[in-house]
């Protein structure tokens, strides 16, 4: 059985929350027993399928590896990322985020941003059912208005208006929010402040729960290196050293040997 909105919230205090992003359903299953929460990121855009920004990414994208991922996991809860254009009218970010949970597997859907349409769209969503969890701070689908990828609420101004964001994304119903790209000291103030539990990824040490992307903890990518990655293993090099090792191998005929043909 997998985790439940209720077992994640009543971590907090007690234990953080231990969450990945997930794309496939081969690494879903190897994930699935060490990690509480898995997302099915809009990241995907970025480290599977080569666009430059999650701008492009498109629902028919992001239930289609929804799907792999939700047919490898059975205990972690399985969380997906509304795609940049999907929430623009509530009928609609209703609509979409039901595919999530009827087609693809998914136990709740992720929207990122705190103004008053993105409110809401997350009251909307609990009116129908759908469990939905909040992103706040570095918010990639507005990179461009953010002008990069960049720490969020410097500003005593700037840290205010996110941490009254999370209070109404918590009144609205969200059951947990990601904070990315915040100072620490924002990320303890908000984690203090909220029932919910805060989930960080480059919001310091203070938050209920971390989150990374796959391919960098793995080492699988290195086109974007922020400072708060810690990279755990380094499949990378490793891949290509297998490929060159097949390579070399091919081409000597030294496979396949004939223990390894018919
Ligand atoms: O798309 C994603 O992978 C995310 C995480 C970075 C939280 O939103």
């Amino acid at each position: 059985m997998r985790l439940t909105v209720r077992d994640i919230q009543k971590k907090k205090g007690k234990e953080k929350i231990v969450s990945l992003t997930a794309y496939d359903f081969s690494m879903a299953r190897l994930l699935d027993d060490s990690i509480d929460l898995l997302l099915v990121g809009d990241s995907v855009g970025m480290v599977c399928l080569g666009y430059d920004s999650t701008l492009p990414v498109t629902m028919r994208e992001m239930l289609h590896h929804t799907k792999a991922v939700g047919r490898g996991v059975s205990r972690a809860l399985l969380a997906a990322d509304m795609p940049f254009g999907s929430c623009d009218t509530l009928s609609k970010a209703v609509r979409n985020a039901f595919r999530f949970l009827k087609e693809a597997g998914a136990d709740a859907v992720k929207i990122e941003g705190g103004d008053g349409h993105t409110i809401q769209v997350v009251k909307g969503l609990r009116d129908a059912g759908i469990p939905v969890i909040g992103h706040l701070g570095l918010t990639p689908q507005r990179v461009v208005e953010l002008g990069g990828y960049k720490v969020q609420g410097k500003t005593p101004q700037a840290a205010e208006k996110i941490l009254t964001q999370a209070r109404r994304l918590e009144e609205a119903g969200v059951f947990s929010v990601v904070l990315e790209c915040i100072p620490a000291e924002l990320g303890r103030k908000i984690t203090a402040a909220l029932k919910i539990p805060t989930i960080g990824i480059g919001a310091g040490p203070h938050c209920d729960g971390q989150i990374l992307v796959l391919y960098d903890l793995l080492g699988l990518q290195d086109r974007i290196r922020p400072r708060f990655l810690r990279t755990y293993a380094f499949l990378g090099a490793e891949v290509k050293k297998a490929a060159r090792k097949f390579r070399d191998d091919v081409r000597k005929g030294k496979y396949p040997s004939s223990r390894e043909s018919f």
